[in-house]
């Protein structure tokens, strides 16, 4: 192959073909990446070679034979560099490189590449900082460096992508300040900037910010009060501000995030009474003020139906009732100042009135329901019964569940990704990604992230049921919908009908 690489590269295409120039500049970076070629050189090949790869690399060209898209993901290529021959790519519109361990600095002339829309150089090693002329990048949509060893500041430029609707720049060692230049991010719903050193008050221009969805500003030195209008975030889901040193008091116009779901104030000196127009954000499931100075939660809370998780601990000024919604996972509260009225909580906590409640017996009425439910799905329920018999039960993967297919043969061998739902393979016959956990090693993975952050809405559990992983229904009871996973059923979490 190497010899085959020397005698070919550099060779012209004569008479009319396309010229195969791109194709070229990539079999270059490849051979410095030590990757092998399977291309014919000297040809536009490469731009349908990727289904021939050993590698999970994709390539796609235009009609032109120029090349648009290049992903090359977990490679391990131990001390190499984002090559600058990358640059040379002119019409790219994703190039994503995560996961290869490049070191070295970002280079410049990747701003330089002005159809790019998709750049994802996240897990690995890279140091420097972030190119001054970044806005350049003026198609960009998605930029994602995270987990890298960048350094420096956000900036100015970064904030003049208007076309931006993803940034990702957590897990880094970036400091300074927050540049006025955010208003110019119109389109932004996504913003990660956690896991940082970043300091100073949030700029008034993040109030400009109205597309947000999902907020990350956790683990940071952020200061400053939340006391401008907070309700311009209409569309705001997810917010974490955890680990910070904000403080004052926390504006009553929370009320008008409507779309709220996920809410994290912890690890700061917020004080006060945490207002209660909280109740309108009705589809909160998570809340965390914990680590603070609030001086009283309110008694709307209840009207939260969907709350799965609240924590109010080591808030030393905290005293009186907390009144919750039935059936609240997870509960935190350890100061003795605090106790629960109204509203259950499926861990076991302090009740105020109640002292029979102290042990809420989960076992009990997991019986009760569970003879009620078995009528309903009877036939269904007996069948699987049996299943549940034999002991040596099929442990398929659990993808089948989200409908790809499970790796089979080769395809077990090598992990090409792995996320939070597990570890997934390459089927290059097939050509699609398929499932290498199994379902037990996953659900069990799940059945731990649900029950300590227990914003699933996983009503099953109180039933004896796990919760299940995908959102296929089965059968409905009065208790809800039920799905089958694994031979098993399990309770379909309400984050399926959101
Ligand atoms: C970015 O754009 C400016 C203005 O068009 C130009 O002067 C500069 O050279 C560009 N930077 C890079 C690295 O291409
Ligand atoms: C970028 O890569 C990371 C790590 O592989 C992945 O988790 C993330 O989803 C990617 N981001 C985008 C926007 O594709
Ligand atoms: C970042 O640098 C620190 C020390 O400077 C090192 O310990 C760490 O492994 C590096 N992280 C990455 C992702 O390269």
């Amino acid at each position: 192959m190497l010899f085959n690489i020397l005698l070919l590269s550099g060779l012209t295409i004569l008479g009319g073909v396309v010229s195969a120039q791109d194709c070229n500049t990539l079999s270059e970076i490849f051979l410095d990446y030590g990757i092998d070629v399977y291309w014919n050189l000297g040809t536009n090949d490469c731009c349908t070679a990727y289904k021939d790869f050993e590698y999970p690399v994709i390539i796609n060209c235009n009609q032109n034979n120029e090349i648009i898209k290049i992903h090359i993901t977990n490679l391990y290529l131990e001390n190499k560099r984002i090559n600058e021959k990358f640059c040379k790519f002119n019409e790219l519109i994703s190039l994503e490189l995560m996961n290869n361990g490049l070191m070295g600095e970002i280079p410049s002339c990747i701003t330089s590449l002005t159809s790019l829309e998709y750049l994802n150089l996240s897990d690995n090693a890279l140091t420097g900082s972030i190119p001054m002329d970044i806005e350049n990048l003026s198609s960009l949509k998605e930029l994602t460096l995270s987990k890298n060893n960048l350094t420096g500041e956000f900036p100015e430029s970064l904030g003049n992508i208007g076309s931006l609707t993803g940034l990702f720049i957590d897990s880094n060692q970036l400091s300074g300040e927050l540049p006025h230049s955010l208003d110019n991010l119109f389109s932004i719903k996504s913003f990660d900037v956690s896991d940082n050193q970043f300091s100073g008050d949030l700029p008034e221009e993040f109030y400009n910010m109205y597309t947000l969805e999902h907020g990350y500003f956790n683990n940071n030195k952020f200061t400053g009060r939340l006391d401008r209008d907070i309700g311009v975030f209409s569309v705001l889901s997810e917010l974490d501000l955890t680990n910070n040193k904000f403080e004052g008091k926390i504006p009553s116009s929370i009320g008008f995030l409507q779309n709220l779901e996920w809410l994290s104030l912890a690890g700061n000196k917020f004080t006060g009474d945490f207002p209660s127009n909280i109740a309108k954000s009705k589809y909160l499931v998570y809340l965390d003020l914990s680590n603070n100075k609030f001086s009283s939660v309110p008694t709307a809370l209840k009207r939260l139906a969907y709350l799965g998780y609240i924590d109010v601990s080591n808030n030393p000024n905290l005293k009186g009732e907390l009144h919750l919604a039935d059936e609240v996972e997870s509960c935190y509260m350890d100061t003795n100042n605090v106790c629960v009225e109204g509203g259950v909580c499926q861990n076991k906590v302090r009740y105020c009135s109640n002292p029979d409640n102290n042990d809420f017996d989960l076992e009990a009425e997991a019986e009760e329901e569970e003879a009620g439910f078995e009528d309903v799905a009877k036939d269904d329920a007996d069948e699987l019964e049996e299943d549940e018999g034999d002991e040596s039960d099929d442990d398929t993967c659990w993808v089948s569940v989200h409908g790809y297919p499970c790796c089979e043969g080769e395809s077990l061998e090598k992990v090409y990704a792995e996320d939070v739902d597990g570890k997934w393979g390459y089927d290059f016959v097939k050509k699609t990604w398929c499932g290498i956990s199994t379902y037990s090693e996953i659900s069990k993975k799940y059945s731990v992230l649900s029950n300590a952050a227990a914003n699933n809405g996983c009503w099953s559990l109180k039933e004896g049921y796990n919760c299940c992983i995908g959102c296929a229904v089965y059968a409905i009871t009065d208790e809800g919908s039920w799905g089958v996973e694994n031979g098993k059923w399990c309770g379909i979490p309400s984050y399926c009908s959101l």
